[in-house]
């Protein structure tokens, strides 16, 4: 018949293991309310009417405590409080009648408490539980006796043990200093007559140790309780005091009291001390985290330059496309005109006027030549700094640029124009303004030559920004792709070597560095007595 040892598993819960528990009560509506208390705990129960019946399950079972009724058809429950005195067997007494001898018999037998059946029964069902739960907690507590009175001293401790304190006596102060030294103490119950002097005395001595480092409570006992010994003693810091001879039932419910009031104490504090812990370590994190995130900041903007150059390259492969369109016309022109004047001189028909004229042509044509390499080489020139620029050239720029190819593609670009500058930076703005360009045109391929059109529209909003429209006829992008053509990678035209670098690059310009927005939607439009589909891109930039 012993109690398994179970472990505080959580802060202020505590988890029982499967108790027998055998309630013994004639009463059968009692029986019920008991065995409902308990199974709701998830202990196990035994009910029974009889002692004889009580004692027959108690031979036959591991019975951890016992609800013990006194008045019974077959006698008297103390005679199992007897039989059960050095068992390991807990017993609760629960019973109509309230006798104070009777009461102090049974605590001084072992009992863990003793309950009346009275109209609050209900609420001390509660009590019972609770006491069976903390009775194991207990097993971790010291108590120190410190009494002169021998007899006292084993009677103390054998009611402290019963409920699994463990137990240190002390006849004198020294030997109390000794164990306060040696080990750690939970709980003192102090009489005020020691054998090498007074309690208070002791008390005073070792005030600060007792009360300020080690907060151990103090439950003082005397033989004359008046109100100057109460005064002294609480100013000296104990928590209590108690009156010689010993009611049991009040020390134990004062020692039971002081010592969950410490436990849970201790719990706050171990708590707060893992919380400032926690603290710790969550600061160490976070300043971890702060230097990761600068350094995934620094890859990012290296990764983004990367992706800026990636797309910048794939750029540059139709700028020389372009270029090559926008030389060649020159180039033959200048090629006809060389041989024109080579057949001249040969013919021997070669005059000056005829020269000069010729010569002063093809300077033009390599003039024109040479600005057309400028357009571009300004373009790829980096561009760190803002700059001011009017939104207007900068889009003539970008048209210029892939001009020559969309005239050979048919694609007709219709644009308005506007006035206002604004700060930023220009190529990058070039550059997005390209990228959406250049997706309009692999749009319009897909469709009859004789109907390609971009269409540019900007225009002031009324807080301060400038809208810039481009929208194609295309057809528009299908719905199941268009939250995703922003993201890096994403391309429908992977056959044909897209990268899907060109929108999230231009949507990162305008948004990060322009501070701007991008957004996308299809749209429905008339030009010219004909309906079209397309997707429409609209900048939105602050003027500022
Ligand atoms: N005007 C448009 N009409 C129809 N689809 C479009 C249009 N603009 C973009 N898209 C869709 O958005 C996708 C992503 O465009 P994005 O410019 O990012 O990459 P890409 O053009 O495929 O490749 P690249 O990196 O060479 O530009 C395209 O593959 C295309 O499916
Ligand atoms: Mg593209």
């Amino acid at each position: 018949m012993n109690l398994k040892n179970n472990q505080i598993n959580s802060m202020f819960e505590f988890v029982t293991s499967n108790y027998n528990i055998l309630i013994l009560d004639d009463s059968k509506s009692v029986n019920q309310i008991l065995t409902k208390t308990f199974q709701d705990k998830g202990y196990n129960c035994f009910n029974v009417f009889t002692i004889k019946d009580a004692k027959e399950v108690l031979l036959n079972n591991e019975i951890h405590y016992v609800m013990l009724d006194i008045n019974l058809p077959d006698g008297n429950g103390y005679e199992l409080i007897t039989l059960l005195e050095k068992s390991s067997v807990k017993i609760f007494v629960l019973t109509s009648e309230s006798d104070k001898k009777f009461r102090e018999k049974s605590y001084q037998k072992g009992i863990l408490d003793f309950i009346v059946k009275d109209k609050n029964f209900f609420h001390k069902l509660d009590q019972i539980t609770k006491t069976i739960e903390n009775i194991e907690k207990n097993r971790n507590n010291t108590i120190l006796v410190m009494e002169d009175s021998l007899v006292i001293q084993e009677q103390l401790k054998d009611v402290l043990e019963n409920r699994y304190y463990k137990v240190q006596v002390a006849s004198d102060s020294l030997r109390a200093e000794q164990i306060l030294s040696e080990m750690p103490v939970d709980l003192i119950l102090l009489d005020l007559v020691l054998k090498d002097g007074n309690g208070i005395d002791f008390l005073r001595r070792n005030n600060n140790l007792l009360i300020n480092i080690k907060k151990i409570p103090v439950l003082v006992v005397s033989g004359h309780v008046n109100s100057e010994i109460t005064r002294d003693v609480i100013k000296e810091g104990a928590v209590d005091v108690l009156t010689k001879p010993y009611v049991l039932e009040e020390i134990v419910l004062k020692v039971d009291l002081w010592t969950d009031y410490k436990r849970k104490e201790s719990e706050i504090i171990n708590s707060v001390k893992s919380l400032g812990l926690q603290k710790i370590i969550i600061e160490d994190q976070k300043k971890k985290l702060e230097k990761q995130i600068v350094l995934e900041k620094q890859i990012n903007q290296q990764k983004e330059k990367l992706l800026m150059q990636q797309s910048k390259m794939a750029t540059m492969g139709t700028m020389m496309e372009n270029i090559l369109h926008q030389w060649k016309q020159p180039l033959s022109a200048m090629s006809t005109n060389v041989s024109s004047v080579q057949l001249q001189k040969e013919l021997d028909i070669l005059d000056d006027e005829t020269l000069n004229s010729s010569l002063s042509d093809m300077m033009m044509v390599i003039g024109h030549l040479g600005n057309t390499i400028d357009d571009f080489s300004n373009y790829l020139k980096p561009d760190r700094e803002k700059v001011d620029f009017t939104i207007d050239d900068a889009i003539t720029q970008s048209i210029i640029l892939v001009n020559s190819q969309f005239r050979n593609e048919n694609i007709k670009v219709i644009k308005n124009s506007l006035q206002v500058s604004l700060l930023g930076y220009k190529n990058d703005f070039i550059q997005s303004f390209l990228n959406m360009l250049n997706n309009s045109k692999d749009a319009l391929m897909e469709i009859d030559k004789e109907e390609r059109f971009i269409f540019i529209d900007m225009s002031t909003t009324s807080n301060n920004c400038v809208e810039v429209k481009i929208k194609d006829n295309a057809g528009g992008i299908s719905d199941d792709i268009i939250d995703k053509i922003f993201e890096s990678h994403f391309t429908t035209k992977d056959k044909f070597g897209g990268t899907g670098i060109g929108l999230f690059m231009t949507k990162e310009m305008i948004e990060k560095n322009m501070l701007g927005k991008l957004e996308v939607q299809n749209v429905n439009f008339d030009y010219e007595g004909s309906s079209y589909t397309g997707a429409q891109f609209t900048i939105t930039l602050p003027i500022q």
